[in-house]
């Protein structure tokens, strides 16, 4: 698939089928994943791979307030916590004041998407999240950032609704 049709491909989806994801395709992912950008190449983040019981439990933790109720029928959930800087990208994020450890988890959050479109499978990344119930759960000592959902799905390509370039573009010359 041609990158910018992929790029129009994926979609958040948010109802799945009840196929499995393979192993193969998990692993390609995943080592998509490991090739994202970051600060300092620090790669300040874990991926937990939560599948069968453990997947249920923290879509559970997705779902406060009767948000994201389909996460519980996506095989496998792929949750994205912290994980301490490297020092340089440390001392880069405190003398600059920028938080390069979230810029690093979404720009990774876009190759995990992008990879699983790739493969013919449907995410959602989700960031209604309980932070501490998830952390129990996963055995995590850093905070979570994102869940993503990942699977076969069953939601229709829908036409992007996006802002006109000229709300999010400048051009300074
Ligand atoms: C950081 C982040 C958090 C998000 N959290 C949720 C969420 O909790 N639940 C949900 O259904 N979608 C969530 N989304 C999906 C966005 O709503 C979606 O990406 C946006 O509306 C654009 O639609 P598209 O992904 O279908 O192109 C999140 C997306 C991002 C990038």
């Amino acid at each position: 698939m041609d990158f910018f049709e992929l790029i129009n491909k994926r979609q958040s989806c948010r109802s799945y089928d009840e196929r499995e994801v393979e192993q193969e395709k998990l692993d390609k992912i995943l080592e998509a994943a490991r090739l994202a950008p970051s600060a300092c190449n620090g790669q300040p983040y874990r991926i937990t791979v939560c599948k069968g019981e453990s997947a249920k439990r923290v879509a559970k933790e997705t779902q406060g307030m009767g948000m994201n109720k389909f996460s519980s029928q996506a095989p496998v959930l792929l949750v994205i916590s912290e994980e301490p800087y490297v020092k340089s990208a440390a001392l880069g994020a405190k003398v600059k004041g920028n938080d390069y450890r979230s810029i690093d988890i979404g720009i990774l959050s876009a190759y995990i998407t992008a990879a699983a479109t790739q493969l013919g499978l449907s995410t959602c990344i989700l960031g209604w999240l309980e932070d501490e119930a998830i952390r129990k759960i996963c055995d995590l000592k850093y905070p979570v950032r994102l869940v993503i959902t990942l699977g076969y799905g069953k939601d229709l390509l829908r036409k992007k609704n996006r802002k006109d370039l000229d709300q999010i573009v400048t051009v300074c010359e």
